[in-house]
């Protein structure tokens, strides 16, 4: 029986695309991919400069930026057909690009045209993600694992952020329905699910961020340690790599063990 990858080299081989990689969650995961010895990651991202700068960071022998607003699914088309033109494959979709609503999004307040704005992204461009690199696994017939970044707001509801919190629900749904399609392929669909972190989604204002904080923290089982973007990108490396080939359909949080948040900041 092979041996399990060993610790630095769970990616090897694999060639992977993330989007939403120029920075936060996509960003720490692209890192930690080429620290696994991946054959090549494709960061996918409408911040160019910013995007460009993290593929050269890493190295460009292993990392490189397309653009793509994965709202427009003629330009996820176009990054998957780029990425399997120039490395043969792909092996991992980590569909991770989000965006939250401008405003609080309260029921009577909801604008809706802002809902849509988050949908187009946030549950639009992750099915089209997904559509789309099942599709190339399927034409080479690759037993692939794509992962989502779903939200420990997809598990429950709350007093604001209406649209991001359906949006978040949809990521789940389309995960599991995703899994029971493509398993006879072989190709694994699963999410992640954090709690608060720091990254510039977060960041309205330092104070929000603080705060959002301190009633996550109130309310986490572990104690002691707060939530970063490299303790989620560890999640993804586990469902995207060979370690998980058994998990599929599974909503993984990176939570603390919350347990329960007040209802004000639910
Ligand atoms: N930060 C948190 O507390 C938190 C918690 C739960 C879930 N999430 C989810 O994690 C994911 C990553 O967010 P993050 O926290 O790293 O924030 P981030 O803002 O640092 O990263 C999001 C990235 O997505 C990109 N993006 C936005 N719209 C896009 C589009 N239309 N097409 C392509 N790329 C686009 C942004 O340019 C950015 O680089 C999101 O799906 C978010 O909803 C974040």
């Amino acid at each position: 029986m092979a041996e399990p990858a060993s610790r630095m080299s769970k990616m090897e081989g694999k060639v992977a695309i993330i989007t939403g990689g120029a920075s936060g969650i996509g960003e720490a995961t692209a890192r930690l991919f080429a620290d696994n010895a991946v054959r090549a990651v494709v960061i996918a991202d409408i911040q160019d400069e910013k995007g460009q700068r993290v593929a050269e960071s890493i190295g460009l022998n292993r990392c490189s930026y397309i653009h793509c607003d994965v709202a427009d699914e003629e330009q996820v088309i176009y990054l998957v057909n780029q990425t399997v033109s120039k490395h043969g494959r792909l092996d991992v979709m980590f569909s991770n690009a989000g965006i939250m609503s401008g405003s609080d999004q309260t029921l009577l307040e909801l604008d809706l045209a802002e809902l849509d704005r988050v949908f187009a992204v946030n549950a639009r461009g992750t099915a089209a993600c997904v559509k789309q690199a099942a599709r190339v696994m399927l034409e080479r017939r690759v037993r692939g694992s794509i992962v989502c970044t779903a939200s420990v707001a997809a598990s429950r509801g709350g007093c604001w952020r209406t649209d991001y919190i359906m949006s978040k629900h949809a990521v789940v749904g389309l995960v599991r329905s995703a899994s029971r399609q493509l398993g006879e392929h072989g190709i694994r669909v699963n999410c992640v699910s954090p709690s608060a972190v720091a990254t510039s989604l977060q960041c309205r204002s330092e104070e929000e961020l603080e705060e959002v904080r301190r009633i996550y923290e109130q309310n986490t089982s572990l104690k002691g340690i707060e939530l970063t973007v490299r303790h989620v990108a560890d999640a993804v490396l586990f469902l995207a790599s060979d370690d998980s080939l058994f998990v599929t359909g599974h909503d993984l949080a990176v939570d603390g063990g919350l347990t329960k948040l007040p209802d004000e900041k639910k």
